[in-house]
């Protein structure tokens, strides 16, 4: 049997506090509800209706890949899956509901619980959990032969239900047909005046369907988040996770808890990361690479034993072997080849450095193509901006660039040249020559001397 899945996305997420919405909030550098709909399409789900209310477009844009349904008002989570009938008319078979607040849900929970649906003669089988804490949960409510018979929203438990630990966790399979038919039929009978989805369960054993329920055996993936207390907690679940996974498969980690990494990182075997280090968005990391400590790596590649200390690497390529850092800027488009070095102080952006060639103090590198084995001094710096537009700056193999060398684009250096340090070059220097632009030195001789034995009034005067 296919099955297909509906996310709920539509919520204002009013205990966030916040002007975005709360499934839009991040954990390690992704979106909440893209780790529900990552989770069901790993669980083999290749169908989702996400709906979407509150903060719709940028929500939408989160889950782009999945279909879309618009809840307009917020009338509770039964109306939300409502607004999704359309897009299963005709369809048969079982629905997975979640919330796209729940994004610690594994895959293989949302299998497990699609196989249970599929191996009984049930309407519905639901997820639950015994929390330490089950504030805020709705609780399932047995029967006198031990059957799911209801869930009670948390704030609708009566005094006598309050001892009731097993929590809905908000991730349910149900029949299409049987689902689509209860919830056009609720009705907004509790102390918030919505129409809530947990109904659903008493009307289906009502109407003589069976409900199951399965616990899951770690509660802690069906964390729903609603507050940024909340948040933080899955976020340090999530990072645990990710990172027990990275050094099973042979990644050191110095201290775990200051390492984070996004779930789409790539780490190869030896890599070591250093504390305060955030590898997130599409990063590769080689084998070997030491990373850290205080470094920050959105998106690109790190080669095989490269370093890159105390530094922010956004969008770039870094080659095998190179060295970066300690307090280097690479911004987006910078290619590092081989064994080459950025050193400290150095910002670099969409500019190639090649294979072997150094810079290693105190830099600016804009728009610029540098040969192998070069070096650039310290305090060298491309002028790639006049004001209206960028310039390129090219610089050969072999060459030297003198110290605090201001090379004003567009400009040329060729293979093996040199320029003098302090010159400002403007005009290209052609292979193997020495570009300078400096005006001559004067000493004056026995100038100390005079000046002492003149004192401070003769020398205004
Ligand atoms: C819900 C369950 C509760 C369960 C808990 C688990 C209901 C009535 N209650 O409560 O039993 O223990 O989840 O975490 O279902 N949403 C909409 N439209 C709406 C309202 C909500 O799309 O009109 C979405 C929200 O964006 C959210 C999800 O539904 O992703 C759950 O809503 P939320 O308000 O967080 O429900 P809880 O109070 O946590
Ligand atoms: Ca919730």
């Amino acid at each position: 049997m296919q099955a297909s899945a509906i996310v709920l996305a539509a919520g204002e997420g009013t205990r966030m506090r916040s002007s975005l919405s709360k499934v839009a909030h991040q954990i390690l550098g992704v979106p909440m509800v893209r780790f529900v709909v990552d989770s069901v399409h790993a669980a083999g789900i290749a169908r989702v209706v996400t709906v979407v209310g509150h903060h719709a477009e940028a929500v939408s844009a989160i889950v782009s890949d999945t279909e879309i349904a618009h809840q307009e008002r917020r009338l509770g989570t039964g109306d939300a899956v409502s607004r999704a009938r359309e897009a299963f008319a005709g369809v048969d078979g079982c629905v997975v509901v979640l919330a796209g607040d729940v994004p610690l849900i594994r895959a293989e929970t949302i299998r497990t619980l699609v196989d249970a649906y599929e191996s009984s003669e049930t309407a519905c089988v639901m997820l639950t959990a015994r929390f330490a804490d089950p504030d805020g949960y709705g609780r399932v409510v047995r029967g006198p032969l031990g059957r799911v018979a209801a869930i009670v929203e948390h704030r609708d438990l009566r005094p006598d239900q309050g001892w009731i630990d097993e929590c809905n966790v908000g991730v349910y399979c149900f029949d299409v047909h049987e689902l689509f038919d209860r919830v056009a039929r609720l009705e907004p009978a509790n102390t918030q005046g919505e129409l809530y989805l947990t109904d659903v369960i008493g009307m289906l054993v009502a109407d003589g369907l069976e409900v199951d329920a399965i616990e899951t055996a770690e509660p802690e993936e069906c964390l729903g988040v609603n507050t940024r207390v909340q948040l933080a907690h899955a976020s340090r679940i999530m990072q645990r996770r990710i990172n027990l996974s990275h050094m099973l498969s042979g990644v050191t980690m110095t201290d775990p808890d200051l390492a984070w990494v996004s779930p789409g990182v790539t780490l190869a075997r030896d890599v070591v990361l250093e504390p305060m280090t955030f590898l997130v968005g599409d990063a590769t990391v080689g084998e070997g690479a030491v990373i850290g400590p205080s470094t920050r790596i959105e998106n690109g590649k790190v080669g095989s034993g490269a370093t890159v200390e105390r530094s922010v690497v956004c969008d770039a390529v870094i080659g095998d072997r190179a060295t970066v850092g300690p307090n280097a800027y690479l911004r987006p488009g910078t290619v590092l080849a081989a064994g080459s070095k950025v050193g400290s102080f150095v910002e670099v952006k969409n500019s190639t450095i090649g294979e072997g060639s150094k810079v290693p103090h105190l830099s600016y590198v804009g728009d610029a193509t540098i040969g192998h084995d070069t070096n650039v001094g310290a305090g060298s710096i491309t002028c790639n901006y006049d004001g209206f537009e960028k310039h390129t700056t090219v610089i050969g193999d072999g060459a030297f660039i003198g110290s605090d060398t201001m090379l004003v684009a567009p400009v040329n250096v060729g293979d093996g040249a040199m320029t003098g340090a302090g010159s400002v070059i403007s005009k290209d220097v052609p292979p193997g020559a020495l570009g300078i632009e400096r005006s001559e030195q004067r000493n004056i001789e026995g100038f100390v001397e005079r000046r002492e034995a003149h004192g401070p009034d003769e020398r205004k005067a």
